[in-house]
């Protein structure tokens, strides 16, 4: 069984559901208490073993790259000013020289798309996908999860969550059969089903152990719902010839791409934030009273 070592990130969406908030900064960037969203997702992969992160970008996302890149002038002013803290947080951050790659999605033809665009680099090895909008929290990281379940599992490993049903609308949608502990055996997946026929409640939540053949699927996916290229879509007919796992993750999930889900997310991760975690709590207090 090939090791898990490369993870892709999308990140090219325009983040409409926070502008104008998004309009200069990527929404990957938006600060959720003092760090990037981003690097909560690249904290979870790095847990879960992941060596190298490609990420499928557009126009305006610049900062990403910038943000991953060594700063040498605010590096020596920390050194300088004895703020070693903060400098030996940036220091471990910072991605080893070679770990990151970047490539352009031309044109926003949906999820699907994006991974494909980042095949070449993928080449012939099983790999993850981390949809950054999607924060998790848990004890020991989603994708560690996962990757404990596919050692033991192989093949092809999607994170599930229950959702209230009338919520289905909004996400991939799973068909679960046979169940061991939080293994769940599939017979199909549908996305962004009509409530009145979704096969069940359980939806994906943005986190992908994929097997490469993925990659010769989406070269001819004809487009879905919304006129994209669905990854959901590609993994319903990769599933005909390969094992494919739903694995019900320990955590909970934000979705930061949304004005609720960020507010939710700041909330979650200051009041149990190191530095500022009792005030955080204390004042979430007051305001609910
Ligand atoms: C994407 C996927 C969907 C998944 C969701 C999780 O949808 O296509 O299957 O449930 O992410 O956040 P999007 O949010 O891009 O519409």
């Amino acid at each position: 069984m090939k090791k898990i070592r490369k993870a892709v990130l999308p990140v090219a969406g325009f983040g409409t559901r926070v502008l104008p908030a998004t309009k200069t900064i990527p929404k990957e960037m938006l600060p959720i208490v003092d760090r990037p969203a981003l690097q909560y997702v690249i904290d979870e992969a790095r847990e879960a073993g992941i060596e190298h992160f490609i990420f499928v970008t557009g126009r305006n996302k610049g900062a990403i790259e910038d943000y991953f890149d060594r700063a040498y002038e605010l590096e020596y002013s920390l050194r300088e000013n004895g703020k070693t803290d903060i400098y030996d947080q940036l220091s471990r951050d910072t991605p080893k020289p070679g770990s990151m790659s970047f490539v352009r999605q031309q044109s926003a033809k949906g999820l699907g798309h994006a991974i494909w665009c980042a095949r070449e680099i993928i080449g012939s090895e099983p790999f993850a996908v981390l949809l950054p909008d999607v924060l998790i929290k848990s004890k020991k990281s989603c994708l560690s999860q996962m990757v404990g379940a596919y050692k033991k599992v192989g093949g092809n490993v999607i994170a599930v969550d229950a959702i209230p049903h009338d919520q289905v609308s909004k996400y991939g949608v799973i068909n679960p059969q046979k169940r061991e502990g939080n293994i769940i055996q599939m017979s199909g997946m549908v996305e962004k089903p009509n409530p009145n026929s979704a096969p069940s409640n359980l939806k994906i939540t943005g986190r992908y152990i994929l097997q490469p053949e993925i990659m010769n699927i989406l070269e001819n996916q004809a487009a879905g719902i919304n006129n994209e290229i669905q990854l959901t879509d590609a993994m319903a007919r990769l599933m005909q010839n390969q094992k494919f796992y739903a694995y019900e993750y320990e955590g909970k999930d934000y979705d930061c791409g949304s004005k609720l889900g960020y507010f939710e997310a700041v909330l979650a991760y200051a009041k149990d934030h190191s530095e500022i975690g009792e005030q955080a709590r204390s004042m979430i207090k007051r305001f609910s009273q």
